[in-house]
């Protein structure tokens, strides 16, 4: 499978458009707002934007209960407005990536409304119906009693989302409602999500970030039933979209590649990596929420975490990937906590130092590069719960009460914006020490140089208890080390590396001491405080 070679360099910007920039003054942030702060973006570094479902929906969840997959929700604008997206960022050269919820609908989706009928229809099987009314596979979850059908439907996440029918990879013969993946009703499911993405591309769109893509085929060989799936999906892509790009919500960067996506992100349910690194405060209504860990993160002043399991599942992912796809570690998304969170503005720049220097490819969280804050005591907003706090306005200017993002009455805003001292771009963009001008210097260094960049090996330095993180990116000509200590107090560490005398600082807080001696180098670093230095190979 071929990787598109524009990925190698693609730094990606995740948009939640009820919350970026409300260009007609209801209170909620829409289409024309995103085009308006494209050179924003651009000026940013990113070279990619990640949409989050902007289509027609009841906002349950936020829009991942899609009604309507080829109709843009009327609050954020039309279709057209969602094609002159594409064409002004492509001009802009930024690629634009939707939110595909492939495995389930809204119950507000006619297919769906359809399917709950008593009598038998085209739509019946979409769904995965069970008429068994007793206790079943405690791994499935189902809704009892909601229509005249004599049965219960499977929902992926929310009781409003029911599961769409790829079927069950080796249905067990027992139970006649589980349809095999060949069934010709599960196989126009399969035509259907086809139909979506090529309406989609069609219109100019570069790909997706593919919903919980790890959950649409059951059954107990569903690993093998899903590489089947997605290969097929992935051949299609390149024969008919070789620029287009799939990017899937797994979790497991190695079985997601394999499956046929280009990349996933390395934020683990269940595996320690993540939470061991960041802290993220996942929602908890996820039932597999980020556990484990000893409560100390590596990004935390504490200095009790350590870097060395989320460095270790890097490299073991990096191996089980290299050649075929991309792992992404993200500074958070619209389901975890903020990067900001328990954190100060210098640390939050050791993280994103830490972060935006990674291997494969960045996904910045809008907000994460103004070191914007989790706000608590927020009621939940369409299905957000403990999400909510992560999903408030950006805020763009200083002013307190509209934060710039709207001109509506902030009480009609989608969510507030939060206490006046929040940081915000005007500020930010003027002040050389800011989060935001870090950003940009970090994303232009990264851009500048392809060690740095998807591909650029990496090899962990110095990563243990009570210990900084050092790593090593590098191509063929040149190598970056890049060092970080998030903890308050002081912390030095000795390595080896050839030629460190030729070593030059290129992103550096003020204090930091490298010391060269034939056969070992120590690097010391002062508290809360990251480098980068550059050497020529
Ligand atoms: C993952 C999405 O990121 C999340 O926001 C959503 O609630 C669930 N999938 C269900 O679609
Ligand atoms: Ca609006």
């Amino acid at each position: 499978m071929a990787i598109p070679a524009w990925l190698q360099d693609a730094v990606f910007y995740e948009i939640y458009p009820q919350s970026f920039y409300d260009a007609n003054g209801d209170g909620i942030g829409d289409l024309k707002g995103i085009i308006e702060k494209l050179d924003y973006v651009r000026q940013l570094g990113a070279t990619a934007i990640w949409l989050n479902p902007c289509f027609v929906s009841p906002f349950q969840d936020a829009g991942y209960d899609v009604a309507d997959y080829r109709r843009v929700a009327p609050r954020y604008g039309t279709n057209d407005d969602l094609v002159r997206l594409f064409h002004e960022a492509h001009r802009r050269g930024l690629r634009v990536i939707l939110d595909l919820v492939a495995g389930h609908t809204s119950v507000k989706h006619p297919w769906f409304k359809a399917s709950a009928e008593a009598l038998p229809n085209a739509y019946s099987n979409y769904y995965i119906w069970s008429d068994d009314w007793g206790s079943s596979d405690p791994a499935y979850r189902f809704i009892n009693g909601y229509s005249d059908r004599n049965g219960n439907y499977m929902i992926n996440f929310f009781h409003c989302q029911p599961a769409l029918n790829y079927g069950f990879r080796d249905p067990d013969p027992q139970q006649p409602w589980q349809l095999p993946m060949d069934h010709p009703d599960v196989l126009r499911v399969r035509e259907e999500l086809r139909d979506i993405m090529k309406f989609w591309l069609d219109l100019g769109c570069d790909g997706f970030r593919v919903d919980m893509a790890s959950s649409l085929v059951r059954g107990p060989q569903a690993e093998a039933g899903l590489r089947e799936l997605w290969q097929d999906y992935r051949s299609w892509l390149e024969r008919n979209y070789p620029e287009a790009i799939l990017v899937s919500e797994w979790s497991d960067p190695a079985a997601a590649i394999t499956a046929g996506f280009h990349l996933d992100f390395m934020v683990h349910f269940g595996a320690p990596g993540y939470t061991s690194l960041l802290r993220q405060e996942n929602f908890r209504i996820h039932n597999s929420a980020f556990g484990g860990g000893s409560g100390h993160s590596f990004f935390d002043r504490s200095g009790r975490g350590s870097a060395r399991t989320f460095a270790d599942e890097l490299t073991d992912q990096l191996q089980r990937t290299a050649g075929l796809g991309f792992v992404s570690v993200p500074t958070g998304n619209h389901d975890l906590g903020r990067l900001r969170q328990g954190r100060s503005p210098e640390e939050v720049k050791v993280a994103l130092t830490g972060l935006l220097l990674l291997p494969g490819v960045p996904f910045l969280y809008y907000g994460d590069e103004i070191g914007l804050d989790y706000l608590t005591g927020l009621i939940s907003k369409e299905g957000g719960y403990n999400r909510t706090g992560s999903r408030t306005p950006m805020p763009w200017t200083a002013d307190p009460e509209r934060a710039g993002f709207s001109t509506a009455d902030p009480e009609c805003f989608y969510l507030p914006p939060g206490p006046p001292d929040r940081p915000n771009v005007e500020e930010s963009e003027a002040d050389p020490e800011s989060i935001l001008n870090l950003t940009r210097q970090l994303l232009q260094l990264r851009h500048a140089h392809p060690a740095l960049q998807a591909a650029g090996a990496y090899r962990t330095l110095i990563a243990g208890e009570r210990q900084p993180y050092f790593y090593w990116r590098e191509s063929e000509r040149e190598g970056f080390l890049v060092a970080l200590n998030p903890a308050s107090e002081p912390r030095s560490a000795r390595f080896a590396l050839a030629g460190a005398d030729r070593a030059r600082p290129v992103l550096i807080t003020p204090g930091v001491e490298l010391d060269v001696r034939p056969g070992a180098t120590t690097l010391t670093l002062p508290p809360v405080s990251y480098a980068v230095y550059q050497l020529d190979l």
